[in-house]
């Protein structure tokens, strides 16, 4: 999508569709302003409900502007405005217009908060908005190319682009089908992604996790014809190099499908599980963004990706595990996110982590506590889980702390090995947490994405299907790093 910034004043605007933004109440000034050239034409459109969030009034103008068709768009009451506000509006706009098979559509931007968060919000809340997973699809429908934002500043669009565009990017991974996207096809990905940023990417195979003692992805994996791959990504060894900086390491679950394996999951609802991935997802998107937007700090991604597949060689409830030296007695082979990921906390050991943060579609139990609202966070440390709150309001993908007691790590006791990989019927999210408490090392968050990382019904900047969550929290807190 092709966005760019105009000084021209609205009623100058040539385009074949202009949003003007509408507050609750009191209307704002360019409001009054376009009521003025239209002769009041505007105000007669106004019903009680005028300037409410996301409403959108078509007005057919006569005079006045040089735009074919106005639309009012609501942002609410003025004294509640801010960035998330925007975002949703310009969302909205870019449905609106694409509904309306405009390839293209101005929109004045309401100049309240400082101009280049305005720029990045709606930036964000275009591009978002009008995302469409069409790759499979041999007809393809028309979308917004171009768009004019009347009060932007150029550099903030392109801050936003990015984010945007990473978190499409990941939102494609969610929505590619597991028999596309396969662990091997997920490296070459991230390789790809690594060639065109400059990061260094190696890939680790079955070779390599068996030397590495890495028992929880090769137990996991052995029930599918498809090998397990730990992808390892790197960013800003300058700043490594330089400031002998100790790495922000993100790690992500990446079971291209979660079929529960022997354990079996019912067959309502099984095709959700593809998007297994979206921890995966949300980590190499984040990389993506940090590359793009050059941020110096040393970041180092971890992925481990296979799937879960019942066969004759899979692994069984009873089987016993070696993960890293701990032995775990596996209670259920649907437990599987946070097998892999012990043995990606294991490995990111080598690092020297400053922090280490994990995000996965770990349980169906977050979903319960939380919904589709709030991220579940667990982890060790406050400062880190304080940063990571504010990101998360900042970017609207908010998270919401459980507790990670002793009495929860209790419920993984087992009579025949160091541990097992289920705690029982409740708690689920947090007896989560608490198994892979016990492979991190140092100040580390765990992030449960089960219900945020798809949308079931669509919201103002989110279709349904992959939301790509993380991208921009992760992004925000290593831009905020200090
Ligand atoms: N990938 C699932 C969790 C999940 C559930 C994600 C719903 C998104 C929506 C995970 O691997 C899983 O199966 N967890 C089990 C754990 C249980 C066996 C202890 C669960 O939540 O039921
Ligand atoms: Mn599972
Ligand atoms: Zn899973």
């Amino acid at each position: 999508m092709k966005i760019e910034v105009s000084t021209n004043q609205f009623s100058e605007q040539k385009t074949p569709l202009l949003f003007i933004p509408l507050f609750e109440e009191e209307p704002g000034p360019s409001f009054e302003e376009l009521n003025k050239i239209l002769e009041g034409l505007a105000s007669k459109w106004l019903g009680k409900d005028a300037g409410k969030a996301n409403q959108i009034i078509n007005i057919t103008p006569w005079t006045g502007v040089k735009a074919d068709r106005l639309a009012l768009i609501g942002l609410g009451k003025k004294s509640e405005f801010n960035a998330e506000k925007l975002r949703q509006a310009a969302g909205k706009a870019a449905c609106h217009a694409a509904g309306l098979k405009e390839k293209e559509f101005s929109f004045l931007l309401p100049n309240i908060l400082e101009q280049g968060e305005e720029s990045i919000a709606a930036t964000e809340g275009f591009i978002l908005g009008s995302y469409r997973y069409d790759r499979f699809l041999t007809e393809k429908k028309p979308n917004v190319e171009a768009v004019s934002l009347l009060g932007g500043d150029k550099k903030s669009v392109e801050t936003g682009r990015i984010l945007a565009e990473a978190t499409a990017f990941a939102r494609d991974l969610v929505n590619q089908p597991p028999n596309s996207l396969t662990p091997e096809t997920f490296a070459e990905i991230a390789e790809e992604t690594a060639k065109e940023l400059k990061l260094s990417c190696t890939v680790l195979g079955e070779v390599e996790m068996k030397e590495l003692g890495m028992g929880g992805i090769l137990g996991v994996a052995a029930g599918s014809s498809k090998a397990p791959k730990l992808i390892v990504l790197e960013y800003g060894k300058k700043a490594k190099a330089e400031k002998n900086e100790k790495p922000i390491v993100l790690v992500g679950k990446g079971i291209t499908f979660d079929s529960g394996g022997l354990c079996l999951k019912p067959r309502e609802g099984m095709e959700e599980m593809k998007d297994d991935m979206s921890g995966a997802a949300a980590v190499l998107g984040a990389m993506r963004a940090i590359a793009k937007l050059g941020l110096k700090r040393h970041v180092v991604g971890l992925i481990p990706t296979c799937e879960n597949m019942p066969g004759g060689n899979a692994f069984r409830p009873s089987d016993i595990l070696n993960i890293s030296g701990k032995t775990v007695e596996i209670g259920n082979t649907d437990a599987e996110g946070r097998l892999i990921l012990a043995d990606a906390l294991a490995y990111a050991k080598r690092f020297d982590p400053a922090v280490t943060i994990d995000l996965a579609t770990l349980t169906g139990a977050c979903v319960v506590a939380l919904g589709s609202h709030a991220t579940g966070m667990m982890g060790n440390d406050d400062e880190l889980k304080s940063r990571i709150k504010k990101a998360g309001e900042e970017t609207n993908e908010r998270v919401w702390e459980l507790p990670l007691w002793d009495e929860y790590t209790d419920q993984l006791k087992s009579d025949v090995a160091d541990c097992k990989n289920i705690g029982g019927r409740w708690g689920g999210a947090i007896t989560a947490a608490a198994f892979l408490a016990k492979f991190a090392e140092g100040p580390w968050v765990h992030l449960d994405i089960a219900g945020t990382a798809r949308e079931d019904k669509g919201r103002p900047y989110t279709p349904k299907g992959g939301s790509g969550v993380g991208v921009r929290l992760l992004t925000k807190l290593v831009s905020d790093w200090k």
